[in-house]
């Protein structure tokens, strides 16, 4: 099966819905889910703070640079990413804030494919190589991803996500 990649600020208006429904279809393998979150950054998930509206996410995603891959005109997978930011406890860097394949596409090697186009892009254009992401210490399939990727550990935050669930962010030299 072929895949199309296509990098691009926003969102391009064919995807809208596919995008809309990808999220909605992933939202609870988050933790916490998307549509609790009011930021694609958030700081901090207090449970006390959480909303139901996955508009929040979504809007912020629009906002960032994007990598889509599609097959058969349908979407199979996107990474979201900002070109330079400074994080608390981090410092400056290229953040990848959210990388989701359809369910019926993993394993099939496009994660390891929307990281690499990331890192091409921040070569061709990016105003740094130092490129983070942070993901849950419970997160089996995004971990060895990352570990295979040639992520470095960098920060944790203990029991940030629940109790017994760490974040942890990642550095990756492209
Ligand atoms: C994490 C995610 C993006 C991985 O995408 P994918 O396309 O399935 O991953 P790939 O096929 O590129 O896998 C690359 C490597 O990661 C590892 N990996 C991926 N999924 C795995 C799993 N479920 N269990 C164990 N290892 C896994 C494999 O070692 C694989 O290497 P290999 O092909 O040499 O065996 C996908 O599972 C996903 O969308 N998860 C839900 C959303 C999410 O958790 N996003 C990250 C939030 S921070």
């Amino acid at each position: 099966m072929g895949y199309e990649i296509l990098p691009q600020p926003g969102f391009p208006l064919s995807l809208e819905d596919e995008i809309s429904k990808l999220l909605k279809l992933v939202d609870h393998e988050f933790i916490p889910p998307l549509s609790s979150r009011n930021s694609t950054m958030q700081q901090v998930f207090n449970e006390s703070d959480r909303i139901d509206d996955m508009w929040f996410y979504h809007r912020q995603l629009r906002a960032q640079m994007n990598v889509f891959i599609v097959s058969e005109q349908k979407l199979a997978g996107l990474a979201s990413f900002n070109f330079l930011l400074h994080i608390p406890d981090i410092g400056e860097c290229a953040y990848l804030t959210t990388i989701i394949i359809h369910p019926s596409h993993r394993a099939k090697g496009l994660g390891r494919i929307l990281y690499e186009e990331v890192a091409k892009i921040l070569r061709d254009r990016g105003a740094t190589r130092r490129l983070v992401t942070r993901t849950w210490s419970t997160n089996h399939s995004h971990l060895p991803l990352l570990e295979k990727m040639g992520f470095r550990e960098i920060h944790r935050l203990k029991d940030h996500r629940a109790p017994g669930i760490d974040s942890i962010y990642f550095e990756w030299n492209v």
